[in-house]
């Protein structure tokens, strides 16, 4: 019988993925029982006003214990990362924040008896000898940037926890992620977040991957009901743990620029590949997530054109409202 999760601390709370993670979790679990935490970066007044928030240095244990002892947690959502652009530019940080942050992670996780932990993982895992569309579950994972490097060996030592010490570890191979609250901070997909942001406030973008390279992405309603439905599942339920593919929809930076068009027909978007091509290029087009489907019921919501129709609208009516922050 899994544990009771009461007190929930999410790592990463001011990123892109954490900020929004955060409040659904207080949404569901109530305010006072989901802990942000952050390192460094000033987090919003509505991150700070809704419940508790501290900072910390996952690559300094002892930071996480004091938090994890004063606020009696018991359960974790992990999501601070370096991104693959910013760990290509600063491999030693990438290492450092990602490997040292999640083992410390880990390791107060199983001091203090966690109930349940997440960490997710990417598409970064994989690389160019992978196969490309419809990559499989169980697959070729030789990826060639630190990110992706990090991925893989975190990926590996949860399922080292579970298998070990009888952790109770999940998580999933996110694609690029599509949101309008926080902007993603130095990864290759970013490109499928700005798009959006400048098509709406100078009507064209300058696109630093090729027109035609295809990644799997996902908007971020979906992005977060992955993390809350892979956690809620009975851990008897799952055969894998840490690693699931999980996919919602695959596009060019092309048709992603003629889907804009269709609500701002005046957008325009060139190309200036710079060395996140290289990148983009060694991950895959598409995802096979029939594993996900099955042992714990993930459905993505939305797709290409739903996720622009959403997107637009909330950045149009930011913009007129003079709050179009980029
Ligand atoms: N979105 C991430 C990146 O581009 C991949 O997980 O680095």
């Amino acid at each position: 019988m899994a544990k009771e999760m009461t007190k929930i601390m999410v790592t990463g709370s001011v990123g892109q993925i954490g900020s929004e993670l955060t409040m659904a979790l207080r949404k569901k679990y109530g305010n006072d029982n989901v802990l942000a935490t952050g390192h460094k970066t000033k987090p919003s007044p509505e991150l700070c006003d809704s419940g508790p928030f501290e900072f910390i240095n996952v690559a300094q244990k002892e930071t996480i214990e004091e938090v994890v002892k004063k606020y009696n947690i018991d359960t974790i959502y992990h999501l601070s990362a370096i991104l693959s652009a910013v760990g290509e530019k600063n491999p030693k940080l990438c290492w450092d924040v990602n490997m040292n942050g999640t083992y410390n992670i880990l390791e107060v996780a199983l001091e203090h008896e966690m109930a349940r932990i997440f960490i997710p993982s990417s598409i970064a895992a994989f690389g160019p000898e992978t196969p490309l569309d419809n990559t499989p579950q169980e697959t070729i994972l030789r990826p060639k940037t630190m990110y992706g490097v990090t991925k893989v060996a975190g990926e590996l030592l949860c399922d080292y926890y579970v298998k070990r010490f009888g952790l109770d570890i999940r998580g999933c191979r996110y694609p690029g992620i599509i949101s309008y609250e926080t902007l993603p901070g130095g990864g290759t997909t970013d490109y499928a977040v700005a798009i959006y942001f400048e098509a709406v406030k100078n009507k064209k973008y300058t696109c630093f991957v090729r027109e035609d390279t295809r990644l799997p992405m996902m908007y971020m309603p979906d992005c977060l009901k992955a993390a809350i439905d892979i956690m809620e599942i009975d851990f008897s339920q799952l055969k894998h743990h840490s690693d699931f593919n999980v996919s919602a929809m695959s596009f060019s930076a092309g048709e992603l620029a003629d889907e804009i068009k269709k609500f701002i027909p005046e957008f325009t978007c060139e190309y200036e590949p710079d060395f996140r091509q290289d990148i983009a290029d060694s991950w895959p087009n598409s995802l096979d997530d029939s594993a996900a489907r099955e042992e714990w019921g993930w459905e993505p919501s939305y797709d290409l054109a739903a996720m622009t129709k959403d997107m637009l609208e909330a950045l149009t009516k930011r913009h007129a409202e003079g709050k179009l922050n980029y």
